[in-house]
């Protein structure tokens, strides 16, 4: 095996989606392939690969509006973990945000921040993965539900980062099983995943009509689900636990460097640790 200083990081294209899934299934993240497609078509992504040119990591800078970027899918194979690989790509990701002009975010695993501590990352919101298991189907569930307006669920998200994320909204949205759904004055998306169902983001005006809208998208749907809600959101997540959502693990918000962007309106639930 080579020693980590000798490992070549490369950029990687659309055709390196299925080793991605690879990497990213390995690590039983949620992630399709239509995610990385996104990525790689859309974003700045870096790996390695090994002798015999199988890709065992990668890192992605997906560039935002008004001078963001999200740095994700930081994955290393498990055999050629602890070599320095994951620092090696995030600090290439930091170098390119830099030339770039753009202040980095990440979400980040408990794992992922210990890269990412020593690196100059501060962290800023706390994030919940919630899992549950089985959702159920009811025609009367689903016709509470409507359908969202896009323009103004985009409006609700860039109040919600500090800055807008049309392409995103949209690719999400124009995905094979997504719905834009709302209840009363609280909207979210749904979209598919590798292993289930993603309600991400939310917004609502109170924790009571968010989770009245997560109830009902829960009845309205089959499979697992899963949602990423914002810690200080405390009575929101109490209400999911309380009926059956279990908190799979934390995941740590990080910037590095000044903020250039305020956001105004904290979500319930965000587009995911990959996307922010
Ligand atoms: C997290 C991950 C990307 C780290 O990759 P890596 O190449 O092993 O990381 P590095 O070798 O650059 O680690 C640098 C330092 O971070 C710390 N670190 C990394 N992984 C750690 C772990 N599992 N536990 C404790 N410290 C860890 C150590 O201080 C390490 O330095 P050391 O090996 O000299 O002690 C890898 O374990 C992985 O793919 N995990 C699953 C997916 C994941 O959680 N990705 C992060 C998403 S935010």
């Amino acid at each position: 095996m080579a020693a980590t200083e000798d490992v070549a990081i490369v950029r990687l294209g659309v055709e390196d989606a299925a080793a991605g899934l690879v990497l990213s299934t390995e690590a039983r993240w949620n992630q399709n392939e239509d995610d990385w497609r996104f990525f790689l078509s859309k974003g700045i992504v870096i790996g390695v690969r090994d002798d015999t040119r199988r890709l065992i990591a990668t890192a992605a800078l997906l560039p935002y509006s008004a001078g963001n970027a999200w740095i994700s899918m930081v994955l290393v194979t498990e055999s050629w973990r602890r070599r320095g690989i994951a620092t090696r790509l995030v600090d290439s990701c930091l170098s390119t945000a830099k030339q770039m002009g753009l202040t980095s975010w990440l979400d980040a695993t408990p794992a992922g921040a210990t890269v990412y501590g020593p690196l100059g990352f501060a962290p800023t919101l706390e994030l919940r993965r919630l899992r549950l298991e089985n959702s159920g189907s009811s025609a009367e569930a689903a016709s509470s539900l409507e359908t969202c307006d896009p323009v103004a669920f985009a409006a609700h998200d860039a109040r919600a980062m500090g800055f807008s994320r049309d392409a995103l909204l949209s690719e999400f949205a124009g995905r094979p099983g997504s719905r834009m759904v709302k209840k009363g004055n609280a909207m979210a998306l749904v979209r598919n995943g590798r292993t289930a169902r993603h309600i991400a983001p939310l917004f609502a005006d109170s924790p009571d009509e968010a989770l009245a809208l997560v109830q009902a998208i829960v009845r309205s749907e089959r499979g697992p689900l899963l949602l990423d809600a914002v810690h200080s959101q405390s009575q929101f997540l109490e209400g999911l636990t309380g009926c059956g959502w279990n908190i799979e693990r934390p995941f740590q918000r990080m910037r590095f460097g000044n903020a250039v962007t305020q956001a105004t309106e904290p979500p319930f639930a965000v587009a995911g640790p990959e996307y922010g």
